[in-house]
């Protein structure tokens, strides 16, 4: 039993990186921003802003990305400072592995399954509703029964009702499409993911541009209807005003809604063993596609709150209504085009990382190898998992509605970096003498507030979503017992050795 809480040494890690079977070295820092860049901006700026303005924040929703963003770049400067430390695929579960012991790095592992494979989900539901949106100005449309989920969920009485359709067509054809690119290669995705991240910066630009021409200042009076707090502790409000299905409202919940816009920057460092010079330019990856994306985000919700009263923001596409509601038709084809192009790209990268991360888990034992860690011949890619993911990611978005993958993606997500934040920390106790070629600055200041506000937005978020979480963990560790914990190549070697 006591194997579970052994860490994975350094060394091992450092040596694996020489061995065989590893991924093309193919990235440089251009590439690697672009994909962080693909990853970001995608369902959470497009889609979410409208409910996060509209039911949550108001104007005040400038407010609530400049804290969902600061709580990212925190836990960035901690994935950075891994990352170039330990530059292989798996991300913050190796990061877990090293310094908190084998059955958190399954926790993180399984995690970062809601963060890739249920987020991708997510984002599948997005395209799907600006693909329709889109067909619809040329008069095509989707039969009803194939255009949703059949279920969703509302907050304001807290109950499933049922939508009358029968499966979101358009989330799987997408996530099929997306699969095979991804099995023909990562250099191809790349250069795919970077015409599509030019094209989507293109459009963000021209919102915050001219959108500026037709801000109305009076539109952002009042500030923050919903005040600017919103935290609960499992259902019971402790600061703010509640919703009338008993969500927390504000600033706060309005961050802890939008900071899906944010996740994806962390999807460069699953991408380090295919980079050339890893050390120097994960961390810039890293960090350029976050900041970037902060300084748009936060220029793009001032200009849509300015644009339109908050109550009379659309909250199934509100950058493209936005342009309409203030005589601008023509805008909503270039932005819906825009956001289909971006969400694509999001979808890409989000779906090139979960595999890599199954790769690492793979090596280690802990999923089966056979499946996870098959690399293809040809194409070097990990193309059977790529393949199982892709399955997974058409039934979650052709099924579930994106309400609920949304939020549990959240929760998930802030789980992860409150973990990679931690491990930090731990890291720099255990082996301070490793040399650490990006370090996190202001320690343990930088780790600790991290940490702190992630906590805070895992506690903005209505509270069903703790539920889901623990549930999810919970399967998480019946699968980690069952197989994991029996195949753990850390522990045969331990063994193994014990027995020489
Ligand atoms: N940040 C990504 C998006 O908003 C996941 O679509």
């Amino acid at each position: 039993m006591e194997h579970i809480f052994k860490t994975k040494p350094l060394k091992m890690l450092l040596d694996e990186m020489k061995g065989e079977n590893r991924l093309r070295r193919v990235l440089g820092p251009l590439h690697l921003t672009s994909l962080g860049v693909g990853c970001i901006i995608g369902t959470g700026i497009f889609v979410l802003t409208g409910v996060a303005a509209h039911d949550k924040a108001g104007p005040a929703l400038t407010l609530s990305f400049c804290v969902a963003g600061l709580a990212c770049i925190l836990a960035a400067l901690c994935y950075a400072e891994f990352a170039a430390m330990v530059p292989v695929a798996g991300s913050a579960y190796t990061y877990a592995y090293a310094t908190l012991g084998e059955v958190f790095a399954w926790i993180i592992g399984w995690d970062l399954v809601l963060e890739y494979t249920v987020a991708s989900a997510t984002v599948a539901h997005g395209w799907s509703h600006y693909f329709q949106d889109f067909i619809s100005i040329f008069g095509f449309h989707i039969p009803k029964h194939f255009s949703n989920a059949p279920f969703d969920f509302l907050p304001a009485t807290g109950h499933l009702v049922l939508t009358g359709t029968w499966f979101d067509a358009p989330a799987i054809v997408i996530a099929a499409i997306v699969t095979v690119i991804l099995v023909i290669g990562i250099q191809e995705s790349a250069t795919i993911n970077t015409a599509m991240v030019i094209i989507k910066v293109a459009i963000v630009l021209f919102v915050i541009i001219v959108g500026a021409f037709y801000v109305k200042p009076a539109n952002w009076h009042p500030f923050a209807p919903f005040g600017y707090t919103g935290i609960s502790m499992f259902g019971k409000t402790l600061f703010g005003q509640t919703g009338k299905g008993g969500e927390p409202l504000g600033v706060l919940a309005g961050s802890a809604m939008i900071f899906f816009a944010y996740i994806g920057f962390d999807s460069v460092s699953t991408h380090a063993e295919e980079a050339k010079n890893p050390q120097r330019d994960i961390p810039i990856g890293i960090m350029a596609s976050l900041v970037l994306c902060t300084i748009l985000y936060i220029a793009v919700s001032a200009v849509l709150t300015g644009m339109v009263p908050y109550d009379k923001i659309n909250i199934d596409a509100p950058v493209s209504d936005a342009f309409r509601q203030v005589g601008l038709p023509w805008a909503q084809f270039l932005i819906s085009l825009g956001a289909i192009a971006g969400i694509t790209s999001v979808l890409l990268v989000l779906m090139l990382s979960q595999p890599r991360v199954f790769l690492a888990m793979a090596r280690d034992g802990l999923v089966p190898p056979s499946i996870f860690g098959a690399i293809h011949e040809k194409f070097r890619t990990p193309y059977k998992s790529t393949i199982l993911t892709g399955i997974v990611v058409a039934t979650l978005g052709a099924f579930i509605p994106l309400r609920i993958l949304a939020e549990l993606v959240n929760i998930g997500t802030l789980l992860a970096f409150v973990i990679v934040c931690a491990a930090v920390l731990v890291m720099r106790k255990i082996h301070p003498e490793v040399e650490r070629p990006f370090k996190c600055p202001m320690v343990p200041i930088v780790p600790i507030g991290g940490i702190l506000l992630c906590l805070m937005l895992m506690f903005s978020l209505p509270a069903e979503n703790w539920i889901r979480l623990i549930v999810w963990l919970a399967i998480g560790l019946a699968i980690y017992f069952g197989y994991g914990r029996h195949h753990s190549v850390l522990a045969k070697e331990r063994a193994a050795s014990a027995r020489a």
